[in-house]
């Protein structure tokens, strides 16, 4: 397993507190942008029942999924909230030249 960064929006892309929906290479995957303008990323499926957390509500550092209101802190994946109990797996994320890009793990077929 190789980890690389991989480019997924301009800074300027995502407004303050809300969340971007970014796929790579068969998973899905949650890219939220705070109000103090800091960048986090998890698993973009709600750990409940698999919908798009991206189509949920920021509030703060938390994601409100769209389905049941499970909570999530978008800073660390935690579960906040029933009915959600399982955390989400969260990435590095880093700002350079104006891009955002979060670290993923890119996984051979062996
Ligand atoms: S699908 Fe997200 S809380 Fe149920």
């Amino acid at each position: 397993m190789t980890m690389a960064w991989v480019d997924v929006c301009a800074a300027e892309g995502i407004d303050a507190e809300d969340v971007l929906r970014f796929d790579y290479e068969d998973r899905t995957y949650a890219l939220y942008r705070t109000e103090d303008n800091r960048y986090f990323a998890t698993d973009g499926l709600c750990t409940h029942a698999r919908v798009h957390l991206a189509d949920g509500f920021v509030s703060g550092t938390t994601i409100e999924c769209p389905k049941h209101n499970g909570r999530f802190d978008v800073t660390n994946g935690k579960a906040k909230g029933a009915p959600a109990t399982v955390d989400l797996g969260c990435y590095p994320v880093e700002v350079r030249d104006g891009r955002v890009r979060i670290s993923l793990s890119s996984e051979g077929t062996g």
